[in-house]
């Protein structure tokens, strides 16, 4: 591909960085989405210099964002972002979210970034090219077993069959004596723990396109697997996401899947 993607990509993520950074110190009002689903003017702000990056780029191209971008899943050229993934740590000063960008040509993902702009933690990949972090080369771990590894996961903002669903895999899981469990609550940043090796392995039942976009990118670039917590390819709507180091996905989905809603 073109290096042009992969330069606006980087400058939109570094511009909705700088905002996100300056609200997070300045301070910004909370408002609920939905109870538990937090949105503020750090979240919209930050998509508007996301897309206006995009579009001064490339004015042909589609944007899906998660606050107000709408665009055809089906675009030839097509960016999915999220402007502010971990609204929740952010909303509670807790300095571990990001900004997520990536961009899909007919479908197939050509690059990724995910920034963290307060700790200045960056990963990024490009089709074919492998994964970064903060510049260097990263690769997933070479686990064999879910005795050796710690596990990721997510919960939707559900509180009801959901949360039980992720609560029985998670019992599952530590039967199978996993090192730990982590929930940090940046399912962009998840994914590349998983690629940097850090996770053997990251699930949650329900994310949407902008939270799994880029970080699937990468993760696949660091020789690791992501599907639907059945198994299935990724579809770019609505979906459950399992990811590993390749190795422990049939470990992983044999646990997760046997809990799935849809
Ligand atoms: C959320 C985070 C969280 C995940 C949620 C997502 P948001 O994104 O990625 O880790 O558990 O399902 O919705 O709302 O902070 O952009
Ligand atoms: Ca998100
Ligand atoms: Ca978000």
């Amino acid at each position: 591909m073109a290096d042009s993607e992969m330069k606006v990509a980087l400058s939109a993520t570094r511009q909705g960085g700088d905002v996100v950074a300056r609200y997070f110190r300045d301070g910004v009002e909370v408002r609920g989405k939905q109870t538990y689903n937090l949105v503020t003017d750090a979240d919209l702000e930050s998509e508007k210099v996301i897309v206006d990056a995009i579009k001064s780029a490339f004015p042909d191209h589609a944007v899906l964002g998660e606050e107000f971008s709408e665009a055809d899943l089906s675009s030839e050229h097509l960016w999915i972002v999220d402007p502010l993934d971990g609204t929740n740590n952010f909303a509670h000063q807790i300095p571990h979210f990001a900004i997520s960008v990536a961009y899909y040509r007919a479908g197939v993902p050509q690059c990724g970034v995910v920034w963290n702009p307060v700790q200045d933690v960056w990963f990024s990949a490009e089709r074919g090219q492998g994964a970064c972090h903060n510049g260097e080369a990263i690769r997933v771990n070479a686990a064999e077993r879910l005795d050796q590894v710690l596990v990721g996961c997510g919960f939707f903002y559900d509180r009801g069959a959901m949360m039980e669903a992720t609560l029985q895999a998670i019992g599952d899981l530590f039967r199978q004596h996993i090192h730990g469990i982590r929930r940090f609550g940046t399912a962009s940043l998840d994914l590349c723990q998983v690629a940097m090796g850090r996770f053997g392995g990251f699930f949650e039942y329900e994310l949407a396109p902008w939270d799994f976009a880029a970080g699937a990118m990468i993760l696949t670039e660091a020789g690791g697997a992501i599907t639907t917590c059945r198994g299935e390819a990724l579809p770019l709507s609505k979906t459950g996401v399992l990811a590993s180091n390749g190795t422990l996905h049939p470990s992983l989905q044999s646990i997760v899947s046997q809990y799935c809603l849809d």
